[in-house]
């Protein structure tokens, strides 16, 4: 089996292709480089570099083929870059979103798989998440994805093109032996920040908001181990033979913010310094997501999604990796 994999060599991407390439799959990687890592390109995976705004750079990577299915990771995924720079990304995310599935739909691509995010749901109500919740971003990356959503579904009734779009909450944790982690520049991320904080890497980190109507008061996400994401991508293909998709993706479990940073101290067995803020302009209090309907018609399920686990295999890679991937 052959997949064409745009953003792969970030931080998400390059872990589906390392589960492709363990599962004996051969995989071309499409990345400019604008947020990865050449490092986190494993050995023997044929790398197209270029955007994904440029159709002569796709017709290289499709030339490649015939795929499976692509999987398009590439993306700005900032939501304060998205909120001071909106047209960067309309033109990143959507612009560069509408040329992929163009290039794919003109190459005889048949199977589409879409990192799509929770933020697609804004500030939803109580409860977990599911797919019927309303779609009503509060930020412009989250109406980016959503727009690329709309463009899949077009793309489905007027070519075909089967689409999956998978809506991830908070992806977390690293590889298991230990190839590849979590390197973002900057790091928003709040596992990783909190595993410097605790390694005396970053100043002490800020929890924003203590008054939220949560337990212990701070914001609930849902982490969602990476390799479990992997594993969700690769099921949605067979059931892309019956239609296109959409899924939510958490393991159905939140945890604090102040839950994570246990989770850290006892992992890393190392204090993590931090201050208490005042809330940020749209955090929801609680992003909870319910995977039950991937569940039933995969049979996936998240088999790594104790918060320790997860913390333990982030952890395990930046004390391995304290610079992250080499500049
Ligand atoms: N990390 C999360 O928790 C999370 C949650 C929800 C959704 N997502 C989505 O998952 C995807 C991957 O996220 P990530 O955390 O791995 O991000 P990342 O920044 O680590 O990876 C994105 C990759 O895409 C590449 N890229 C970006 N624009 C490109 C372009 N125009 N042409 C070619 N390559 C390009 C980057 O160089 C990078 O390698 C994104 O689409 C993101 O919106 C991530």
């Amino acid at each position: 089996m052959r997949y064409l994999v745009t953003g792969g060599a970030g931080y998400v991407g390059s872990h589906l292709v390392a589960e492709i390439r363990d599962r004996g799959g051969e995989v071309v990687v499409v990345d400019n480089f604008v947020t990865g890592h050449r490092d986190a390109v494993l050995p023997g995976v044929r790398l197209v570099e270029g955007d994904v705004g440029d159709a002569a750079t796709l017709q290289a990577a499709l030339a490649f083929g015939p795929f499976e299915a692509v999987f398009h990771f590439a993306a700005r995924s900032l939501v304060g870059e998205s909120m001071r720079d909106p047209m960067l990304y309309f033109r990143e995310n959507v612009g560069k979103g509408a040329i992929l599935i163009d290039s794919c739909v003109r190459g005889g691509v048949r199977k589409f798989v879409f990192s799509s995010t929770a933020a697609l749901f804004g500030v939803p109500g109580e409860g977990p998440i599911g797919e019927t919740a309303p779609i009503a971003p509060v930020s412009v990356y989250g109406e980016s994805k959503a727009m690329i959503e709309r463009m899949l579904a077009w793309a489905g009734r007027v070519h075909g093109l089967r689409g999956a779009c998978l809506r991830y909450f908070n992806a977390a944790g690293a590889d298991a032996a230990g190839r590849l982690g979590e390197d973002h520049r900057p790091e928003t991320h709040l596992i990783p920040l909190a595993i410097d904080a605790a390694l005396g890497r970053r100043p002490p980190l800020e929890v924003f908001g203590t008054d939220f109507p949560t337990p212990d008061g701070t914001c609930i996400r849902d982490y969602i181990h990476v390799a479990d994401l992997a594993d969700a991508h690769l099921r949605v293909l067979t059931r892309l033979d019956a239609g296109s998709v959409a899924y939510n993706l958490g393991t159905g479990r939140g945890h604090s913010v102040l839950e994570v940073l246990r989770a850290v101290e006892a992992v890393g067995g190392r204090a993590v310094p931090h201050c208490l803020a005042g809330r940020r302009a749209g955090d929801p209090a609680n992003l909870v997501a319910s995977s039950a309907r991937i569940a039933a018609e995969t049979g996936w399920a998240p088999r790594r999604a104790a918060l320790e686990a997860i913390v333990a295999s982030a952890w395990a890679w930046r004390v391995a990796h304290p610079d992250g991937f080499a500049a």
